[in-house]
């Protein structure tokens, strides 16, 4: 049974007695709507802390106003479920109402805070009094950032505020969200958080749909399109492999076949796996990253490439 935190002090507390034990945390920050993806990082965080603390906390401040906020999938129950069934379980859920209402509501969610709250992602003054910001300035510019321009600077601003409410030594993100995982990595070496980043495996579908929250909002006909993104990867991860280190040429693969399967392509980059700028011939550790559209939903997706 998960102790479920919904207050922030509260959650400071919680982390400072077990640290005061020598016992050492593990954060996962997710915003619920839990799948296999966000399972594994948790076994993952048992593999190197003592203890393992889940967030599940929608951050309004990385979505933009015509964005998905009001219809991103949720189930706290179900979440708290699947929580208790995996091996070793979680310590503790942390579930905030509000991480940007700092008034006499703090913490309670009205009807008043939540619209207030929508306003944060886009607007410098939103009036909500929130005006800080954590921006990692080169590598949030390129991939998502392109399409989605506060969404990085909402991650890293959530991301960090989470690091100091939990005070983790450890936290783990899923690669599937390459940009993500890198940015955070940046930040907290930037901004000397003594916390030690780890970055876990993707986790697919049997048939290589890499797997997302979104995705319960695919049709059973899109899924079958979106397979086109992971299949054109490998393809072309393949073809790399065998020497076909073109990136226009790949590139122009991938696109293509989204295409073909009636998909939009955001972007489809390949890039170095550190810097995330992007190459022309892979002969550096690169990574071949993905965005499109499939219906009204956006899928990411991305694969390695280690010649
Ligand atoms: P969310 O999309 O819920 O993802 C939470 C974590 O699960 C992220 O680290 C993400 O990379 C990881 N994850 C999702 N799908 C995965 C998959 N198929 N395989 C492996 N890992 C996967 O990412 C966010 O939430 C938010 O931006 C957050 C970091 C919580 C900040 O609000």
């Amino acid at each position: 049974e998960p102790i479920i935190i919904t207050d922030k002090d509260e959650m400071r507390q919680w982390s400072r007695s077990i640290r005061a034990q020598s016992r050492t945390i593990g954060l996962v920050p997710t915003m619920g709507y839990l799948h296999e993806g966000h399972l594994s990082l948790i076994q993952e965080s048992h593999k190197h802390t003592n203890f393992t603390v889940v967030s599940i906390y929608v951050n309004p401040g990385q979505f933009s106003p015509n964005e998905d906020l009001s219809t991103y999938p949720s189930d706290f129950l179900g979440d708290i479920q699947k929580l208790k069934s995996i091996p070793g379980g979680v310590d503790v859920v942390f579930h905030p109402h509000n991480l940007y209402d700092y008034g006499k509501n703090n913490g309670v969610k009205t009807d008043e805070n939540q619209e207030e709250v929508m306003v944060v992602s886009c607007v410098e003054n939103s009036g909500i009094g929130h005006e800080t910001w954590v921006r990692v300035e080169k590598l949030e510019n390129g991939l998502c950032g392109k399409s989605r321009p506060v969404f990085f600077r909402g991650v890293a601003t959530i991301v960090a505020k989470l690091f100091n409410i939990v005070e983790p030594d450890v936290a783990v993100f899923g690669k599937k969200d390459y940009q993500q995982w890198r940015i955070i990595q940046r930040m907290v070496r930037d901004l000397d958080f003594g916390i030690k980043v780890i970055g876990a495996e993707l986790i697919r579908d049997e048939d290589g749909l890499a797997k997302s929250s979104r995705n319960v909002r695919l049709s059973p006909e899109e899924r079958k399109k979106a397979l086109s993104i992971s299949k054109s990867l490998s393809n072309a991860k393949s073809a790399a492999g065998k020497g076909h280190i073109d990136c226009k040429v790949l590139r122009d693969s991938v696109i293509h076949a989204i295409h073909e399967a009636g998909g939009e392509v955001d972007y489809a980059e390949i890039v170095d796996q550190e810097s995330l700028e992007s190459m022309k011939e892979i002969k550096s550790p690169a990574v071949f990253c993905v965005a499109a559209w499939f219906g009204n939903v956006r899928l990411i997706d991305n694969m390695e490439i280690n010649v």
